[in-house]
């Protein structure tokens, strides 16, 4: 049987893989080019080949498969990278993989475990009611099913004896979340009792974590419970629905953002499968860059009461600053989405429709609601709008807006003009990742010498000029020397190079991959004498460099023995002259 590794590597296609999360364009026959995910750069130097499977960024060295891709880009480990790339490739894992098992993936059985272990729940007799409550509000059966519902059961330990028998340890239902430990210090309890269990997925459709709702009104305690992070869940980095909502995301690029899960539900439900939602907290800058893998269009639906103003006002507000292009949808009916649907589902789909600009919706709020009649609302309103116009980018766009404005509190368009404050700075979108520093200055010389070897093992016919002028222990690095030296070896056997050079193991298959992905990188769009030109600066380039580093090495050697050994001095004096002719004979 294949190894399931080796399964999943067949089965996925990694500029596929890749292409969810970076843009890329063709560039050339086999390989695709976008901006490194992996450090910040404006131009492209991140290359995915289709017929290596691997990615290789030249400018701060990440590269790999499939599997170190999702690691670096989701920060997981070697398992949970295995257990998601496996539900992509639809390859089923032995259990007992022990490639497959971390504390993460135990964590991540836990909560599929207990899921189950809900939805169960909901057809027991002590569960009916629950499933009543859902079924009054109005949820299908396959809705029901397809968001995974369940019921906690009014319980201490239901969930706890569950996974106990399972062989979980109460340690780790603790760290999934799922149980709280006693105030005495000794011993734990169920988190979640007799609520309503929405389980909370990672764009892999992974669950990470849940939210439970109560029954009824009980105003007592808190409507909703949520998982505390974990080293499942965080929930700056989660959206809800976003793993059921992606592909619709995509094919319709856009991303409608509503505040509660049960809004989410209910769109999906009616057809609309776009929607996510930030589960009543402000927006944050990791879930917009998580929305930007799908979409640069995003339309927000806040509920319309003060406290859904206000988090519109710091949502609207960030996403602009990312760049995003941002519509405000507004309901016709209801506090919420799932309101608005159950009286009628057009209505939230033609609101959908009619989503107004930003810019509209903050005129709406800053000047419309505004007493206009006063001079202290017209103020108002003039300051509050102006300083949203100067965070506006294009200049036709601003000059619309300060003519409406000037037009409806009836204050000279040029005064308006002369009180515009200088533009605020954006902050500028900053991707978490980008953060990070390049992880290596790659040398110069040692690119340039993969360079010169890729190209040799894309067109051999260079390689005779090449061995001629260019001896290998002039490359500036062990592994280059050998792999170059080889590589003259397996031309004089007149053996396929690829071939010959893999078999004969002097470095990883990655490495030798990523040095002829890059030779076909850079030499796309070549004309022949392009090539030609660049194989000749870049033999020249080495050379020089070659003889630069051996002139230093002596001369410090000579300053070292100063006068004291002269016949060894003599020596090196006249190799020093030597190389230095060497150097002055190949030129600047
Ligand atoms: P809402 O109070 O608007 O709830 O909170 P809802 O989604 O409309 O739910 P229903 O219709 O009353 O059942 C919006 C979101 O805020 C979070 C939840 O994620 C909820 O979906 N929330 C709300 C909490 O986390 N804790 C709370 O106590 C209340
Ligand atoms: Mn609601």
């Amino acid at each position: 049987m294949l190894d399931p590794v080796e399964e999943i590597k067949q089965k996925l296609d990694i500029i596929q893989l890749v292409g969810e999360y970076v843009p890329l364009k063709k560039a050339g026959a086999n390989n695709w080019r976008g901006k490194c995910p992996f450090h910040n750069e404006k131009t492209p130097s991140f290359f995915v080949s289709s017929d290596k499977q691997i990615f290789k960024c030249f400018g701060c060295g990440a590269g790999g498969d499939v599997f170190t891709f999702i690691q670096k880009i989701e920060g997981t480990d070697f398992p949970e990278a295995l257990r998601v790339l496996a539900q992509k490739a639809g390859v089923i894992l032995q259990k007992q993989d022990p490639r497959a098992i971390s504390q993460k993936t135990r964590l991540l059985d836990i909560c599929q475990f207990s899921v189950k272990h809900w939805q169960d729940n909901l057809t027991m007799s002590d569960g009916l009611i629950a499933l009543d409550y859902l079924k009054q509000r109005q949820l299908s059966m396959q809705t029901i099913k397809n968001f995974q519902l369940g019921f906690a059961m009014d319980s201490w330990d239901d969930l706890l004896n569950f996974l106990k028998a399972k062989g979980y340890t109460e340690t780790e239902i603790f760290q999934a979340g799922f149980a709280v430990k006693k105030e005495t210090g000794y011993g734990f309890y169920d988190r979640f009792r007799g609520r309503i269990m929405f389980p909370i997925w990672d764009i892999h459709g992974n669950v990470i974590g849940c939210t439970g709702r109560i029954l009824k009104g009980d105003e007592k305690v808190a409507k909703y419970v949520n998982t505390p992070e974990s080293p499942l869940y965080n929930k700056s980095r989660v959206l809800y629905g976003l793993d059921k909502a992606k592909s619709a995301i995509r094919s319709a690029d856009l991303v409608v953002l509503v505040e509660g899960n049960m809004d989410v539900i209910a769109s999906h439900q009616a057809g609309v499968t776009n929607v996510v939602a930030c589960s009543g907290t402000a927006l944050t800058m990791e879930q917009i860059t998580l929305i930007k893998r799908y979409t640069n269009n995003i339309a927000l639906c806040f509920d319309m009461d003060a406290a859904g103003k206000l988090a519109a006002g710091r949502s609207i507000d960030l996403v602009l600053a990312h760049g995003l292009n941002t519509k405000i949808v507004q309901l016709p009916f209801g506090k919420d989405p799932d309101d608005c649907i159950k009286k009628d589902k057009q209505l939230w789909l033609d609101a959908i429709k009619n989503s107004i600009s930003a810019m509209e919706f903050y005129f709406k709020e800053l000047v419309l609601t505004q007493n206009l009649h006063n001079v202290d609302g017209r103020k108002k309103a003039a300051k509050d709008f102006m300083a949203k116009i100067a965070m506006l980018d294009d200049v036709v766009e601003k000059d619309y807006w300060i003519k409406r404005l000037a037009a409806d509190i009836g204050i000279d368009e040029k005064l308006l003009r002369d009180a515009l404050p200088a533009k605020t700075k954006k902050n500028e979108p900053v991707n978490k990742i980008q953060q990070q520093p390049i992880i290596s200055t790659r040398n110069k010389y040692i690119v340039l010498g993969e360079q010169l070897v890729g190209l040799l093992i894309k067109r051999p016919e260079f390689l005779d000029y090449t061995a001629n002028l260019f001896a290998p222990d002039m490359m500036p690095e062990l592994q280059l020397e050998k792999l170059y030296e080889n590589l003259i070896l397996c031309y004089n056997k007149n053996e396929k190079l690829d071939q010959c050079l893999a078999n004969q193991k002097i470095c990883d298959s990655l490495y030798l991959n990523s040095v002829i992905l890059y030779a076909e990188a850079r030499s796309e769009g070549f004309s022949e004498t392009d090539l030609k030109n660049e194989l000749i600066l870049t033999i020249h380039e080495l050379k020089k460099h070659y003889f630069e580093q051996k002139i230093e090495t002596l001369r410090r050697e000579i300053e070292k023995i100063g006068s004291a050994d002269k016949v060894r001095l003599d020596k090196l004096m006249l190799e020093l002259q030597d190389l230095v002719k060497q150097k002055l004979a190949i030129g600047d």
